[in-house]
């Protein structure tokens, strides 16, 4: 199954692609921590990456499609996969149409700007595995700690409110376009394409999606 979770910083993409990844057992692939992946290459790449990331701006359409294009020939995206947060421009979304690769779903998360704004705020991450925490909706067993590893958690450098300020707006850029192509997609009846209320908490996010997911 191959899957395509969309939806503005902070809306979940991260927290739900990770449960659908385990229930469905194909690969979460996610744009951020690809690009997160590079910064810490530490080599000319990586810093430019680390300049965007860092300023909230988009990383180029040619470096992220490339990236996910490669990615997604990998052996484990033999059965499916879930990619969080790409496409995220029209010419992202071209891209994996260009690639005549079948995505069964697309799922895009909905979440008012207040509520993103108080969720990110309190977002703490263990970053080498990827875990992803709230010091309100969703703590640690222990606070501050990983619970599978008691790791220091972290703020993500983004996570600054200018900086969240910067990422919604670039988003609110890029999404009317590609909303619309989806539209244009399901309307051709090419693609199942699903909006969904993510003011929920998550397990009820979760059965949501799921409810989709198992009507095919
Ligand atoms: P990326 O890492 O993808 O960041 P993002 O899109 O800004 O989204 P976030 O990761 O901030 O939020 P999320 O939706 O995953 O929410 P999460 O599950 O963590 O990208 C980072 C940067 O990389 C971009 O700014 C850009 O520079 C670049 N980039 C990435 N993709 C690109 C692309 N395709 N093209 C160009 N550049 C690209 O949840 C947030 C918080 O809320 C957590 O604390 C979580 O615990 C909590 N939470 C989650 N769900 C709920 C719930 N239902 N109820 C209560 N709390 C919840
Ligand atoms: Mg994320």
């Amino acid at each position: 199954m191959r899957v395509i979770l969309l939806g503005a910083p902070g809306t979940g993409k991260g927290t739900q692609a990770k449960l659908i990844a385990e229930n469905y057992n194909i690969p979460k692939i996610s744009t951020g921590d690809i690009l997160r992946e590079q910064i810490q290459k530490k080599n000319i790449i990586g810093k430019e990456i680390h300049n965007l990331l860092k300023n909230g701006e988009l990383v180029s359409d040619e470096i992220v499609s490339n990236l996910i294009g490669n990615r997604i020939q990998e052996k484990d995206c033999i059965n499916g996969f879930l990619l969080d947060g790409f496409p995220r421009t029209r010419e992202q979304a071209k891209y994996i149409s260009n690639l005549k690769i079948k995505i069964d779903y697309v799922l895009e998360l909905i979440v008012p700007y207040e509520l993103i704004l108080k969720r990110i705020c309190g977002r703490r991450v263990h970053t080498p595995s990827g875990r992803i925490y709230n010091i309100n909706f969703n703590p640690p067993k222990e606070e501050g700690k990983d619970d599978l590893t008691q790791e220091k958690l972290s703020i993500r450098e983004d996570d600054k409110i200018e900086i969240i300020k910067k990422r919604l707006e670039n988003y609110e850029e890029n999404a009317y376009l590609l909303n619309q192509y989806y539209l244009k997609e399901k309307n051709l009846k090419k693609l199942n394409y699903f909006k969904i209320d993510g003011k929920k908490d998550i397990l009820n996010i979760q059965k949501k999606i799921n409810m989709i997911l198992k009507k095919r």
